[in-house]
């Protein structure tokens, strides 16, 4: 059984929670050589500094030795090989495969022409399953629970991959969804179809109000995906559309916490970083221990 890591919506309710509490354990436990010996291959065909650096701690605390290359244009891609022939030849090296593509459903074809399991960093503008994972870990160490909260998802919500794959996590746990987005970077449709058939509760807005914030347990900002635009001018139009301060977070509940999956540009602005609300630096750090979930559950280590 090939046991790749492709999709979130892959994955049921429990299968999800065990990855949860798997990624609290590592926390407790995060060095455990149970990699000894084997070989991990990060290919990124996009630029990361999180999801590879913490992956690549991830494989190192678990006792992993790491392959792979952080630009593709240093890679045979750049003769001309095919992603089916690199695939085939990192095979042949490693154990694991970790690959982030600008192509969308480039981690599927990746796991289906190799028997090595394939973990998604991120496909295009499709899915970033490992980082719904560290999303849901942060949600559940903040709040206490994953069940009945109300989350609100700013910016770019049309090619943002975090919001994608997060929305389907969470659909298992009753949430409230509230999306702000102007209407060029609104969600897909087939997500409002997804949450429709599901019974799912979404509530959609173009302002970025008080009134959404404080009925907010989670403030989830997204940058504008720059490099997703075919015409910068339309870019240029919404790159600034929504900008967090402090004096917005005044009436929100005690229990908000506002993530990111960052890089950040403008979204949040420096002063919100000292708020004991911001909590986008630590989620970030639930990265590695949730990739070390990951990773055993690809490799059926314990
Ligand atoms: N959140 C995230 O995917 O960050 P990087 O692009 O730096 O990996």
């Amino acid at each position: 059984m090939n046991r790749s890591f492709v999709s979130i919506a892959d994955y049921s309710k429990e299968e999800i929670l065990h990855l949860v509490r798997r990624a609290e354990y590592f926390e407790q436990y995060p060095n455990q050589k149970v990699l000894e010996g084997k070989v991990c291959a990060t290919l990124f065909f996009e630029p990361s500094t999180r999801t590879r650096l913490s992956f690549e701690t991830a494989v190192n605390r678990l006792g992993g030795r790491v392959i792979g290359f952080s630009d593709a244009a240093t890679t045979s891609s750049s003769k001309g090989e095919t992603l089916k022939d690199t695939i085939k030849m990192v095979s042949n090296y490693a154990d694991l495969i970790i690959m982030r593509h600008y192509l969308e459903g480039a981690a599927r074809y990746a796991s289906e022409i190799t028997d090595v399991p394939i973990i998604n960093a991120g496909d295009g503008a499709n899915q970033h399953p490992s980082q719904t994972l560290l999303d849901l870990y942060s949600i559940y160490k903040t709040q206490g629970r994953l069940t009945d909260l109300t989350i609100t998802m700013v910016g770019d919500l049309k090619y943002g991959r975090t919001v994608h794959s997060l929305l389907t996590g969470m659909s298992h746990f009753n949430p409230i969804f509230r999306f702000v987005a102007p209407e060029e970077l609104h969600l897909p449709d087939i997500y409002r179809q997804f949450m429709d058939i599901n019974n799912i509760r979404y509530y959609e807005y173009t302002d970025f109000s008080p009134e959404v914030i404080n009925q907010s347990d989670i403030l989830y900002m997204t940058r504008v995906q720059r490099e997703r635009f075919t015409d910068l001018v339309e870019y240029e139009k919404v790159k600034n559309i929504y900008v967090l301060t402090n004096a917005m977070l005044k009436g929100s509940r005690d229990n908000l916490r506002i993530l990111h999956p960052l890089p950040r540009v403008n979204e949040i602005a420096q002063d919100v970083d000292d708020n004991p609300k911001s909590y986008y630096f630590e989620q970030a750090r639930n990265g590695v221990y949730a990739r070390q979930a990951i990773i055993c559950n690809a490799l059926n280590l314990k």
